[in-house]
Formats: structure tokens, sequence, C-alpha cells
């Protein structure tokens, strides 16, 4: 066996004398939403029932036992509501109609009765920062200066002749579209199909709480919301930092604005207090500070929030190309990430756990290694660190069969109008970025990778779909496919099934406190569970290597192993990206 060298200046130290002193007690009340693990299904991804090429609501229903099976509590779906689909039902023209393609308001219904008769609950994803430039409140409102819907939205006059700031959206270009009718500009945060809601106008709130309120009483299970920060504008839409010679960036000025815990703490009143569901923000720009107020453990607001930090550790310094940096980010990098928000929130907010979503590149590819030698294995560590984790974990559809990026290899592969924009913006527009580096970055980060169709089985087209899917099917599903996992007792679905199952069964998993473990290291990460007298010691080992842990070394008899992705141990050491998790009662 080959050994590296120990690159852990803490390794020989015994971690359960010497971690951090405190109260093991949690002081957190219990909630379902804390016990629970939330599958997200990407419905245009997910299962064709009809031969179109798109996902569909009778294809979810019919793959409700899979989902059973995995053991998940909840399943969040990405928007299936009315949308002319320039952003993939995050452009929504009709809060209470079913995307047509998805199927029909009876399809929900069987599906969410379904659903629920399997023990699953149903979280929608709510979409009200913006309105697709389709719905009839923006009909209305781009009709005239003084039409009744016209404060809906956020419109501006022209800044000498221009654009009232430099903002660019989060797909490229302008944040603000000029509109000929009115010769107003109104603003967008993302496409300019996309057109953001005025908060500020109480009608508005009404009208959104209405709508929750509608969805609730058909007896969904909670809210997904969707850049939920970002409702609250800098009345004063200052210009911002320019880094790519092009445009402003908005973050500061949209994020976490003047009046977004007000609107929260409203929502909460009006809606969320009269049901019992599970709320979570998507968070975009959000701070450990302001994650302790969207999810204050008195409940005035959201249950939890998602982060980004983690998830952007990758980004380049290089002002450009930013978001799409490539590079793979470090271990000791991201450790610090995340310990330093599950230490933060203790005992003040609760947390969110996620590798990945439709946002974000395969985990297995971006964070673990998806050579054929250690996919599977890689993949089962990095369920391992995460799920043992204090906080609600998220796992997203095709992470559990360890499904991989798209790597691409030309632009006619993209189907995502963030990627698109972005190619247009920066390699054909402005030749700021080579076209090779960019389809290095899209192979790396772009949101495509994640939602190439669910792989059901080895058959045309991943099982899939019948028809000719909307986006391309990753080539290597006839190897990685649900079919073949669920015929193997080894495989990652049953590996998380196992972890599902474990805490479920263990409050140490879902109440402990965090204690990190051998912060030095660049190649372990470990950390340790207090729940009263019982600890859960974790180690993952992030490299293809064998490398030295003393960790486990000492543990006395009474210790249990819970879970790990190899079939014994050598004693000192951690083999090629191990993880082990051991219960000491
Ligand atoms: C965040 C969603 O997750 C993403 O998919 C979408 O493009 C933007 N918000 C705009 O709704």
């Amino acid at each position: 066996m080959n050994h590296t060298p120990i690159d852990n200046a803490r390794i020989d130290r015994a971690p359960i004398d010497n971690a951090p002193t405190g109260s093991t007690t949690s002081p957190e009340p219990r909630a379902w939403w804390k016990e629970a693990v939330i599958y997200q299904i990407y419905p245009r991804s997910f299962a064709d029932s009809n031969g179109d090429g798109i996902g569909d609501l009778p294809g979810i229903t019919a793959h409700l036992p899979y989902l059973a099976k995995l053991g998940v509590d909840v399943l969040w779906l990405s928007p299936v509501y009315q949308s002319p689909n320039d952003d993939n039902g995050y452009d929504i023209s009709d809060y209470r109609a079913i995307m047509k393609e998805f199927g029909t308001m009876a399809d929900f219904d069987e599906m969410l009765e379904t659903a629920h008769g399997l023990g699953l609950k149903i979280v929608m994803d709510l979409v009200v920062n913006h309105t697709s430039d389709e719905h009839t409140w923006f009909l209305e409102s781009r009709k005239s200066r003084e039409n009744p819907f016209r404060d809906y939205y956020i419109w501006k006059d022209p800044k000498d002749g221009k654009a009232p700031n430099n903002w660019q959206s989060s797909f490229s270009g302008s944040a603000w579209e000029f509109d000929e009718a009115t010769g107003m500009y109104y603003l967008h945060c993302f496409s300019k199909k996309q057109p953001d809601l005025n908060w500020e106008n109480p009608k508005v709130r009404n009208e959104v709480f209405d709508m929750m309120t509608w969805w609730c009483e058909k007896g969904i299970d909670g809210f997904r919301m969707d850049v939920i920060s970002m409702i609250s504008k800098d009345p004063a839409f200052p210009d911002g930092e320019v880094t790519d010679g092009l445009y402003g960036d908005m973050s500061p000025y949209v994020c976490n604005g003047p009046h977004v815990h007000e609107y929260l703490q409203e929502m909460r009143s009006r809606v969320l207090s009269r049901y019992d569901l599970l709320t979570v923000g998507e968070a975009a720009g959000v701070t450990i500070d302001e994650a302790k107020k969207y999810a204050n453990l008195d409940g005035t607001e959201l249950n939890m929030v998602f982060h980004f930090e983690h998830v952007n550790a990758g980004e380049t310094a290089d002002t450009v190309l930013g978001k799409w940096g490539y590079e793979k980010p470090s271990m000791p990098r991201l450790r610090s990430i995340l310990n330093k928000w599950q230490l933060e929130l203790e005992g003040q907010a609760w947390g969110s756990l996620y590798w990945d979503n439709h946002d974000q590149p395969r985990a297995v590819s971006r964070f673990g290694d998806d050579s054929p030698q250690w996919r599977v294995r890689s993949a089962k560590m990095l369920a391992t660190c995460l799920h043992l984790m204090k906080g609600t974990p998220y796992i997203y559809q095709g992470e559990e069969l360890g499904m991989t990026n798209l790597h691409f290899t030309s632009p006619q592969q993209f189907r995502d109008i963030e990627e698109i924009n972005a190619w247009k913006q920066y390699v054909v527009d402005n030749q700021i970025i080579d076209p090779d580096t960019m389809l290095k970055c899209f192979s790396a980060v772009a949101r495509d990778n994640s939602r190439t169709p669910m792989q059901w089985d080895a058959s045309t087209c991943a099982g899939f779909t019948t028809g000719t899917p909307w986006i391309p099917v990753n080539e290597n599903y006839t190897e990685i496919n649900a079919e073949a996992a669920l015929a193997d007792p080894d495989s990652i679905f049953y590996y998380y099934q196992k972890l599902i199952r474990l805490r479920h069964e263990n409050p140490i998993i879902v109440y402990g406190r965090f204690v990190p473990l051998l912060e030095d290291s660049n190649t372990i990460y470990a950390y340790e569970r207090r729940l009263e007298d019982s600890r859960l010691l974790v180690a993952c080992n992030w490299t293809p290597q064998t490398r030295e842990c003393r960790i486990f070394d000492s543990i006395p008899e009474t210790g249990t192993e819970l879970i790990s992705n190899v079939a014994s141990h050598e004693k000192g050491v951690l083999q090629p990206y191990e993880a082990r998790a051991v219960l000491l009662p």
C-alpha cells in the first residue's frame, strides 16, 4: 500500500480528548422538517410519460415508489406552473395553472394524493421575485403608465437617454429593458422575460399571499422560495461595480434589501403560520448574519435558507471569468466555509445541506472524482460528509446514482438561457473569453450539467423518454442508471438509503452539536457530533491516495460503525476516498 506523507499537523491528537468542550445538548425544539431528507425533482428532466421528450407529472407519479424506496421524506418540485419556458418554468405566466408540457391540474392532484399515500410530502417552488412577461399582470402593466397594474412591476424613466443604471442581469446584458409603448424601462434581474415584481406595492403582496394560500388549501406541504433574498431593492438604485468592462454588479443593491425581513414576517403571519409547512429560502447573497434572521429559531420568517458560499468556492479571482471558474475548489476551502456555517448557526438558526441542484454541476464531478475508478467511492464519501452534518439535507435527482457532468464539447449542446446568453456576450459579441476556455468553464460548472435526463435504465434515452429528449442524455447512461443501481446491493442508491435511514433512527445526526476536527488537514475532513453523552465521529478522505488518519485508532469497544464506503479498514489510515462514521454511545 502506497502511504502518502502525513500532511496533517494534528493527526495524532486524540480527537475525543481534544475536541472543544461545551454544552452537548441541543437547544433546538424538534420539528419534522429538521428530521426530514428532501429530494429535488427537476420535472422537465425526470420522467416523460407521453413521448414528447419533456418530463411531466404522470412521469413523476409513476416513479414515486422509487423515491419511497430511497426513503426520502419530502419532494421539492422545481416549478410546474404555466410558463413560456424562457427559464424552464422559473418564468411563470399563471400561478394557478400547470405547464401544459407537464400535464393538467388533475395530474397534479393525482401526484399529490399518490405521494401522500406513500408518506411523501410535496414542496412547491415559489417564484415570486418575478413573473413571466406573459403573466396577465405584466401584460396589463406595460399597457400604460396609468394602468392599475403599472406598479406591480419596477418601472423607471431613462437616465440620459439610457438605462436607469448599469446593472447586469444574472443572465448577461442589462437588467433593464426599454419598453417602447410607454417610453420607460422595467427591471429584470434575470431574463428580459422575467420582469421583477414590485414588493413595495401591498397589492402585489396580497396577490402572492392569496396564491400561496390557494396552494396550501390544496394540501401541499411547503415552499422552496426562489431568490427570496432579492424581493426588496435598494430604493436608490445606484450603479454597481464594473468588473468585466461591460456592466455593474447589482447584487449589493438587490440582495437582502431594506424590507425583505418585514415582507417575510408578513408572509409568515398571513400565510405560513396557518399551516404546518417546510419553508426554505433560496438566499442569493446571504451572509451568516442575514441567515440568522431569515431562519431564526423563533420561527418568525423561514425554516431555513440555502446559502451559496460553498458552491461558489471554485470561483476565480479573474474578474471576467468570475462565477464560471472551472478550478476544483480545495477541500480545506470548502471545509472552512461549511464548518463556519455549522458553528455560527448553532443555537441561532437552522441550516440546509446540499452539494448540487438544478443550478449547479453534478456533485461527484465537481467535488468528488467522476473517473470510473473512483466515482462510486467518492460519491459515497461526499454523501457521508454532508449527510452527517447538522441541517436538513437535500438530494438532487440522480445524485443518488452518482450521475456525472455532461462534459460539453460544443455550444450546440446548451439549452440553458444563462449559458446561451453568456456565450453570446463573452465569446461572440465581445470576444472577452475564448471559446475553448468558455467550453471548459461550462463543462465544469454550467447548469445544463445537472439538467440532462434522469438515467432510469440502459434502454434508448436512458428510459427517460420514447421520443427525442429536450436535452441530450449523458452517454454514460448504459452503466449509470437506476435499474443497475437497484440491482447492486453496494450501489450509491443503497448507500443514500442507509444514510437517510440512519438520520431517521439517530437523533444525534439531526440535533447533535457539530464539532470540527483535524482542521489543519489538507486531506481529511473530520468532525464530531455530540448529543448528551453520545458522540458521532465522522472522517472522510477527500483524495485518491491512502492518507494517515488516527481518529478511529482509540475508539472504545462500545463504538458502533454506522456507515462506511469500504469493506474493511486499515488501522491508522483512511483508504482513497474512504468515509467512516462511528457512534460512541
Ligand atoms: C434561481 C433558480 O434556482 C434558477 O434556476 C432560476 O434561473 C433563477 N432563480 C431565476 O428564477
